[in-house]
């Protein structure tokens, strides 16, 4: 028997020492615990920036998913805008996929950039069928003329029934009663600018943006310039490049052209016009990196772009990190199967569970100095915590997908609102242009290749702000648990041991009737 004092180590192990001694099985999330150690640190001090290359620093480690059911602009901004990071997908065409970017790159916070108009010769009964099919949330829209140009406000008072006959042009507040600033007006702090305004203004709670020739630029509302207020005394401040705009990051394949060989001219070009957007990171998103498709596109770029943060993947071995580390990248994705919409361990009988995964790529990421990121199957704050006693961040699918700032329509279904989410192995995502991220081609999805993933439905879970607070005050109870005041003692301390299937059990709430799961 161990000596009392040594108990612990016995029991409680280090990494090297934990999954050395359990080489022989796949281990993931729900297979381990953490132990507690003894602690002086107070959740709310944690700090969870995490630097992942030179020139790429999170104030968050959570990078929402590059899925077409989970990060497009609207989604990259909220997770920028919270200290985290989004990739947008590729499901779209390139163009798109640009203007995407754009969007979030040349974000001002509070200022909504293109908002819905209406135009005078519509109906009242048009705009109140626009807001039912569309379900908008509000129903005050700038009204301008086909050549954009501001011609008043069409004001929520008058968008009722009642006056369904009229047209907008008879219903409108006319231009010269309308309140507007212009671009330059706004200056370098847009929101100091209309805070200022709407105190002035008692009543008014919407300023529109024009510029020198009348055309309608955006609209700042008083309810998100008092959120914004709010928000900025928030602990973990948004993630922003040097020039303080949000950080974006997108997703790009290994496009290949008709004979069959890398697409090089395509693929530099797209990521060369990324670039000029300001696009923070690029990654190469495969379901399986450790081939010459993925290590050749990496070594492109990195050549073609020697100080782009390249995030690369995906890979669950220790010579797969090294080799996309050789071939340049400086961040790379582990996961082949957690996913919560992912198939590869059923359909192809290949992936490595999570916690195994991560341990052996820590090895070869810390040999090489680069950062690695766990990639799938977190589905608890608890999940993220484990994630990152190995990883520098975690990239979530599921967990963000039913989030108002995710891609697609709310849908009901039986009192109960959902969201669609997709792996993009489906076969409907393959087809949509994810194919080749699963070494197919797009043509190959009219006849039959295997899907490596399902298409689902999410509850709809509210803005994403809600979802992330929520998971960040577990991660960071994690960390007060174990003493950890950053993310880099959180990796130094942490000891495991494995649960057994009552463990498991006894983890979740048991013997009781639940009555409420969400706050
Ligand atoms: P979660 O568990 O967060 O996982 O929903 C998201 C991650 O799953 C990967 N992914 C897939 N894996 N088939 C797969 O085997 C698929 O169709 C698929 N789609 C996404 C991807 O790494 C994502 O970040």
């Amino acid at each position: 028997m161990a000596e009392i004092s040594n108990l612990d180590g016995v029991f409680y192990r280090k990494a090297d020492d934990f999954f050395s001694a359990n080489s022989d099985i796949g281990l993931t999330y729900d297979d381990v615990t953490l132990a507690t150690l003894y602690s002086e640190v107070l959740p709310a001090q944690t700090k969870l920036d995490s630097r992942l290359v030179d020139g790429l620093q999170l104030n968050i480690p959570v990078i929402s998913s590059d899925m077409d059911t989970v990060t497009e602009s609207r989604m990259a901004i909220a997770m920028a805008l919270n200290g985290g990071l989004g990739l947008i997908h590729y499901n779209m065409p390139e163009s798109e996929q640009l203007k995407q970017v754009s969007r979030v790159k040349y974000h001002v916070q509070g200022l909504i950039q293109d908002p819905i108009k209406v135009s005078p010769d519509l109906h009242i009964a048009d705009v109140l069928e626009l807001i039912e099919e569309k379900r908008f949330g509000f129903s005050t829209f700038p009204v301008v003329d086909a050549q954009g140009k501001l011609v008043g406000l069409l004001s929520g008072h008058v968008v009722k029934p009642r006056y369904a006959v009229k047209t907008v042009a008879e219903a409108l507040t006319p231009r010269a009663q309308v309140h507007t600033v212009t671009r330059k007006e706004l200056g370098n702090d847009p929101i100091a600018v209309a805070d200022k305004f709407f105190t002035e203004h008692v009543g008014i709670h919407k300023l529109l943006v024009v510029d020198d020739e009348d055309r309608l630029h955006g609209l700042i509302t008083m309810s998100d310039v008092e959120r914004i207020t709010q928000e900025r005394k928030a602990q973990f401040k948004p993630a922003r490049d040097s020039q303080f705009r949000l950080l974006c990051g997108a997703a790009v394949s290994a496009t290949r052209n008709a004979f069959g060989e890398l697409d090089r001219e395509r693929i530099l070009g797209h990521v060369g016009a990324l670039v000029d957007r300001g696009l923070d990171v690029v990654a190469v998103s495969t379901a399986h990196g450790h081939t010459k498709g993925v290590g050749d596109t990496v070594r492109m770029l990195r050549d073609a772009f020697p100080k782009l943060p390249i995030i690369a993947g995906n890979v669950t071995s220790a010579s797969g990190v090294e080799f996309l580390a050789d071939s340049g990248a400086s961040v790379i994705k582990i996961g082949q199967g957690p996913g919560s919409i992912c198939t590869t361990r059923i359909v192809a009988g290949v992936g490595i569970p999570q916690m195994t995964a991560l341990h052996v790529c820590s090895k070869a990421a810390a040999a090489k100095k680069v950062s690695i990121l766990a990639d799938g199957g977190i589905t608890k704050s608890g999940d993220i915590v484990k994630a990152l006693t190995l990883s520098h961040g975690v990239i979530c699918g599921g967990i963000l997908a039913g989030c108002t700032e995710s891609p697609g329509e709310v849908i009901e279904i039986g009192g109960k609102l959902y969201k669609q989410y997709r792996g993009m192995g489906s076969l409907a995502a393959m087809k949509a242009g994810s194919a080749a991220r699963y070494g197919h081609e797009k043509s190959d999805t009219t006849r039959k290749v295997a899907a490596e993933g399902i298409e689902a439905l999410k509850e709809e879970s509210g803005p994403l702000d809600r979802v992330l607070a929520s998971l960040i005050g577990g991660i960071q109870s994690g960390m007060g648990y174990l003493g950890a005041a950053d993310l880099e003692q959180l990796r130094e301390k942490a000891r495991y041991i494995r649960v057994s299937p009552a463990g498991q059990r006894e983890a979740a709430p048991h013997d009781v009737m639940e009555l409420k799961t969400r706050s």
